[in-house]
Formats: structure tokens, C-alpha cells, sequence
């Protein structure tokens, strides 16, 4: 019986050692806390509406996106596929190019789709104009450019766009095929604080 008695309870007296030592680890490292979102001074979570025209020029003497890789496949590929492109496009309130700058689209859009245009892309949007001047929203998301209506997730943001997701929907505006110069209309709905 006392045999059986102390089998029974040395292994609880070790997880009992090991939890509190854990514990106490916990409280001298200080590597985690909860605290209140008020302390960040966050409030309560609003939901935006950004409209913009994204102009991806690929043509002429100042193109805003130049392939920076390809695989050597890549040009006998239907999809190209293998295409990396390393944009800078200017976002703008109006389809013309020359309506109010509010931003910039910086990233990489690369071809990751052999059966149809698909581009992997990874970017942020850099924003220049009016209270969210300043601020970011980071893209992560599958653009399938020949469909009417493309959704790609907002994974995040900085500045006023702190804590942000949601999802930008993407249409073609304008492609020009001899050029390949495309003016892509965008609506961004996003929660952040
Ligand atoms: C802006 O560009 C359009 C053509 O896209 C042109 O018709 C218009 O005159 C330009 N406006 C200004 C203010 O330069
Ligand atoms: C945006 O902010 C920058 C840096 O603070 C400033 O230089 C620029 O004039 C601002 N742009 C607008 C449109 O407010
Ligand atoms: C947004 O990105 C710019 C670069 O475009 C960076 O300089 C800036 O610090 C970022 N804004 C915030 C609020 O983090």
C-alpha cells in the first residue's frame, strides 16, 4: 500500500515542480503580459473605404514596374510563368495618371500559376494623401488579372492602419495589349482602430 501510494505520488509532485518553476520563470523574464488595449489607447474599430486607381507601368523611358527575374522557362510560358516584377506604381484618386497622387504601391507581383495568369503578390500600399498620409496596409494575396473581379486579403498596417485587416478588390480599369500598361481600379475595405 505505501508502495503503491508514493508510485502514485512522485510523478504529481514532479508536474507540480516543473508548473510552479515554469511560473516563476514567467514572472522574472518578463518576456509576455496581457494588457489592456486601452493602454495602446485603442478605442473602438472603425471600418474604411479607400477608392484609387493603381497604374502598373511597364512601357516607355520611366516604366514603375521592370522584371527583376524569370526562370528559363519563363518566356515559353503561356502564364510567364517564373516572372518577378518589382513595382513602385503610383495610386491615384482619379484614372488619369495625373489626378491626385494619394499613394504608392511598393512590392514584388510574380507569375505563380502555369494554367492561367495568376501572380502571387506581396506589397504595401504607402499612403500620401489626407489623414492616412503616412501610413501602410500590407497586401498578401492571388491576383488572377483576367478576372473581372480579383480579392486579395489585407494582412496588416501600420501608422493609422495599426492592427488593420480586411480585403482589396481589384478590376482592370484600362490594359493597353500593345504596351502592356494597365490602369487596375481598386476598393479597399479595412478594420483598424
Ligand atoms: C491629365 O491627363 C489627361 C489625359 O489623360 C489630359 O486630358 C488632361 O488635360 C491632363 N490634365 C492636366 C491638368 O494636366
Ligand atoms: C504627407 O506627409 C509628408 C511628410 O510628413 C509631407 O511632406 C507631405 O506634404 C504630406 N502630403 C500631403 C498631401 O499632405
Ligand atoms: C510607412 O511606410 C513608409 C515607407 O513608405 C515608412 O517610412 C513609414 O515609417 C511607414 N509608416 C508608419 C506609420 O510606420
Amino acid at each position: 500500500m505505501a508502495k503503491l501510494a508514493s508510485s502514485f505520488f512522485i510523478p504529481l509532485a514532479t508536474v507540480f515542480l516543473l508548473f510552479s518553476s515554469s511560473l516563476a520563470a514567467t514572472k522574472t523574464t518578463r518576456f509576455s503580459r496581457i494588457m489592456s488595449p486601452l493602454s495602446l489607447g485603442l478605442g473602438k474599430e472603425k471600418l474604411s473605404h479607400l477608392h484609387f486607381y493603381f497604374h502598373d507601368i511597364v512601357s516607355g523611358p520611366k516604366p514603375s514596374a521592370v522584371r527583376v527575374a524569370a526562370a528559363g522557362m519563363t518566356n515559353s510560358s503561356p502564364t510567364g510563368f517564373g516572372a518577378v516584377v518589382m513595382m513602385d506604381d503610383p495610386l491615384t484618386a482619379r484614372p488619369e495618371l495625373n489626378s491626385t497622387l494619394v499613394g504608392r504601391a511598393q512590392g514584388i507581383y510574380a507569375s505563380a500559376s502555369q494554367e492561367e495568369a495568376g501572380f502571387l503578390m506581396v506589397l504595401n500600399f504607402a499612403f500620401a494623401e489626407g489623414k492616412y498620409n503616412g501610413s501602410n496596409l500590407s497586401v498578401l494575396g492571388r491576383n488572377t488579372v483576367l478576372t473581372t473581379m480579383r480579392e486579395m486579403p489585407i494582412v496588416g498596417g501600420s501608422g493609422a492602419f495599426r492592427f488593420a485587416r480586411g480585403y482589396a478588390q481589384a478590376s482592370t480599369h484600362t490594359f493597353d495589349p500593345k504596351t502592356g500598361d494597365a490602369i487596375v481600379e481598386y476598393n479597399v475595405y479595412v478594420f483598424h482602430y
